[in-house]
């Protein structure tokens, strides 16, 4: 049995289960797992350091798939921002026929891929973006909800009012995207109206995901409260696990005088890297969300997408039927 939605016709899979982009995690190995589960795995542009290893990265997970997988690009502002239009380039040169767009005016990015016939899933955290997203051009919006892991954004609307919402205001395909990670989510983003889910955290917690075994077993211990909020007072909120990094981060922007300078040193990217590489919890930032209360196994991504579906499907034929009368 399987689960035929929009997003499984336009993207060609086989289950409507989307893994986004992520920071160092988002490489061949987690891609081409997802994809060969029958899902969409999406390589993280910006994890590669430069252009051209993005296109060796490219070439990499077509060695070990040869099912759909698409290309994540985020876009966040910035006083030094990395090459984008370089890495877009590589993109399109490298023949990827699916890409995931997210963050700041992706205008110009998207009418490159458009031109060249590549399909744009773009992920947001409000109904208005979603709104002006698809006058941009894009065929799939993406919706985070406040639960999520990584930004989503400042208005705090969870998914539950976030998704129908979002469902009625766009007529593209749609993602549901945010404290998803079982087939009890996946049912639920189905009835409120989204043609398939994205999830992040979840997929950290998998056999292929390339972080240390210390991270995953720590996203298993942790529970729906172990979340931080930070970078609020900056209008730029992030969802981290909690730890005593983003416990500092927390306590130091709760001064009233305190700014971005004072918390920089803990939030780097690289000591982030550090954390999920070596395993030490407490060497950086570590994104994930609050989806880690329903994390209890460290699955492979075929045994986590298979359970899944079959899950749906029985909330959707048995749980659901059982309740007509
Ligand atoms: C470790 C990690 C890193 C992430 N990095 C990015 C990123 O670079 N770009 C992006 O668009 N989203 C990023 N995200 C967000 C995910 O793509 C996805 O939208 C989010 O995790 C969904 O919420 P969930 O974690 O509750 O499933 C990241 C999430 C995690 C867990």
């Amino acid at each position: 049995m399987a689960l035929k939605t929009r997003i499984t016709e336009l993207l060609g899979i086989e289950h409507p289960i989307v893994q986004g982009g992520m920071m160092w995690v988002g490489r061949a190995e987690l891609a081409a797992a997802v994809s060969n589960a029958g899902g969409l795995g999406i390589l993280t542009a910006l994890t590669q350091p430069t252009p051209d290893d993005l296109r060796r990265e490219i070439d990499r997970c077509r060695e070990m798939t040869d099912k759909p997988f698409g290309v994540n690009l985020t876009i966040l502002p910035s006083v030094s921002p990395p090459p984008y239009a370089e890495y877009r380039q590589a993109i399109i040169d490298s023949g990827v026929r699916i890409v995931e767009t997210a963050g700041y005016k992706p205008q110009e990015h998207v009418d490159h891929f458009k031109e060249h016939g590549i399909i744009v899933l773009h992920k947001c955290t409000a109904v208005r973006h979603a709104i002006s997203s698809v006058r941009m051009g894009v065929d799939v919006i993406s919706i985070d909800g406040f639960e999520c892991a990584g930004h989503p954004g400042e208005d705090d609307i969870p998914g539950m009012i976030l998704i129908p919402a979002a469902a009625d205001a766009v007529d593209v395909p749609m993602l549901a995207s945010g404290g998803i990670g079982d087939g009890r989510g996946l049912a639920a983003a189905l009835a409120l109206g989204a043609d398939g889910v994205n999830m992040g955290t979840r997929f950290c917690a998998t056999r292929e995901a390339p972080i240390h075994d210390r991270v995953k077993q720590f996203l298993v211990d942790n529970d729906e409260r172990s979340t931080n909020l930070i970078f609020r007072k900056f209008h730029n909120t992030g969802r981290v696990s909690k730890n005593s990094v983003s416990d500092k981060v927390v306590e130091i922007s709760a001064l009233p005088d305190s700014e971005f300078a004072d918390i920089q040193p803990l939030v780097s990217g690289a000591k982030g890297k550090v954390a999920l590489e070596t395993g030490d919890i407490d060497a950086g930032l570590i994104w994930a969300g609050q989806i880690q209360g329903l994390i209890h196994d460290i699955p492979t991504c075929e045994e986590l997408l298979s359970r899944m579906v079959a899950d749906a499907e029985a909330i959707i034929d048995k749980r659901f039927a059982q309740m007509r009368v």
